[in-house]
């Protein structure tokens, strides 16, 4: 028996593009991320830690006196976190969960905006730069601009060597592994975890985080590759149907509360990234102010409405509302949650988790939808018109 493949296909590893390679890699991803990161610890086998040697150590600035990173954010006035596109979704995930777990201000800036106006950026502030290529020239400029203005620096970066990675003063890797296609996943994923460590890490340096929340946190984290492992099959036949229906529509609104809006802006940029459809992103109570004149017959409406949103019961009315505006509800909710049957056209369940962490779970259906419906509609998936991967000019 002869095989011939070509280079591409092996690349691909028999998937038809590089992005659905990578949406699939993601348990691996996350797990790589997490790997020597998250362990049990030696004395208490039940217990676990969390350790993230690149921001451990002590910074070479004489000024700094010996302090590691891990110290001056644990200390600092605020977190400043500076990104573009899909790294800037995870950025607003970030604010949540640092400012939720480590009880720590975070503003989220678009890098070009921050690096265009005259912030106010004093040392006791640290400047966050999330990049999965580590080369993007606004997150880079924004990098030079805090460190000229005396702050801390630390990369959130999936290319090794990259150069936001050797410009800042810290930094942790991704360790996703490389992504190819312009649409990005399992960075946007790799991102989240990295910064759930980060936040985790800081909260029990400030004392704000009990050993026994600590541990529940950890085992949630373990457990939550596996968990998606043993859910893609189903959700990707699931979604293949649904990406059939809705390939025809030529707008589509997001809908998502609290740590969900920025998954919910996530799931929007996918879609127009690959399937050039136009679509928006909104916190759940906005479209009220606006969005609601675009909601009618056919109008494809995603919603994220998952239990442990605090309001939770305002938008399964919303939900009601759409549906008798005829708008074709999808809804993105818990395991076990029967509240949408017969309301919603599709509602796609998903595997239940803490709060900080549903984002990596909720945020896969709405990459595997932009994919389908890009594939559906015969898009260019891993090169869209007029998109690069690392946006190097400014
Ligand atoms: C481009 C890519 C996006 C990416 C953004 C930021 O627009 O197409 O997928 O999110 O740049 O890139 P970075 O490498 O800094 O994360």
């Amino acid at each position: 028996v002869r095989l011939e493949l070509s280079l591409d296909q092996i690349e691909k590893a028999g998937y038809p593009h590089f992005m659905l390679k990578e949406i699939f890699d993601q348990p691996n991803s996350l797990r790589n991320g997490m790997r020597g990161r998250i362990y049990n610890r030696q004395d208490k086998p039940d217990s676990w830690q969390i350790k993230l040697g690149g921001l451990e150590k002590a910074l070479e600035a004489p000024e700094r006196e010996g302090k590691s990173a891990i110290d001056i954010m644990a200390s600092a006035r605020r977190l400043i976190i500076c990104a573009c596109g899909t790294s800037w979704h995870s950025g607003l995930i970030a604010k949540y969960v640092l400012e939720n777990l480590a009880k720590i201000p975070v503003e989220v800036e678009y890098a070009s905006e921050f690096r265009y106006r005259n912030p106010v950026i004093g040392k006791d502030d640290v400047i966050i730069a999330i990049s999965q290529s580590g080369e993007t020239a606004d997150t880079l400029e924004a990098i030079k601009m805090a460190k000229k203005n005396n702050a801390i620096t630390v990369g959130i970066v999936n290319v090794v060597g990259s150069s936001i990675a050797r410009e800042t003063d810290a930094g942790i890797y991704l360790h996703a592994g490389p992504e190819i296609g312009v649409a990005s996943t399992k960075a946007f994923t790799g991102q989240v975890i990295a910064l759930l460590m980060v936040a985790l890490r800081l909260a029990t340096e400030r004392g704000v985080m009990s050993d026994e929340v600590l541990d529940s946190y950890c085992e949630a984290l373990n457990a939550l590759p596996d968990k998606l492992e043993s859910w893609f099959k189903d959700l990707n036949d699931q979604i293949k149907v649904i990406s059939k229906y809705f390939r025809l529509a030529s707008n589509a609104l997001f809908s998502g509360c609290g740590i969900h809006f920025p998954v919910a802006l996530e799931g929007a940029l996918k879609l127009k990234e690959i399937s050039y459809i136009h679509a928006e992103g909104f916190p759940a109570a906005e479209i009220r102010h606006g969005a609601l004149t675009l909601i009618r017959n056919f109008v494809p409406v995603v919603c994220i409405a998952m239990k442990s949103d605090p309001a939770y019961e305002q938008v399964k009315a919303q939900i009601s509302e759409f549906r008798a505006k005829d708008a074709a509800v999808i809804v993105l909710t818990d395991q076990e949650n029967n509240d949408f049957n017969g309301i919603a056209s599709f509602v796609i369940r998903c595997p239940a988790t803490k709060l900080e962490l549903e984002p990596l779970i909720v945020a896969i259906p709405l990459q595997l939808l932009s994919y389908y419906i890009a594939d559906e509609r015969g898009c260019s998936i891993d090169q869209p018109r007029n998109l690069a991967k690392s946006v190097t000019v400014e």
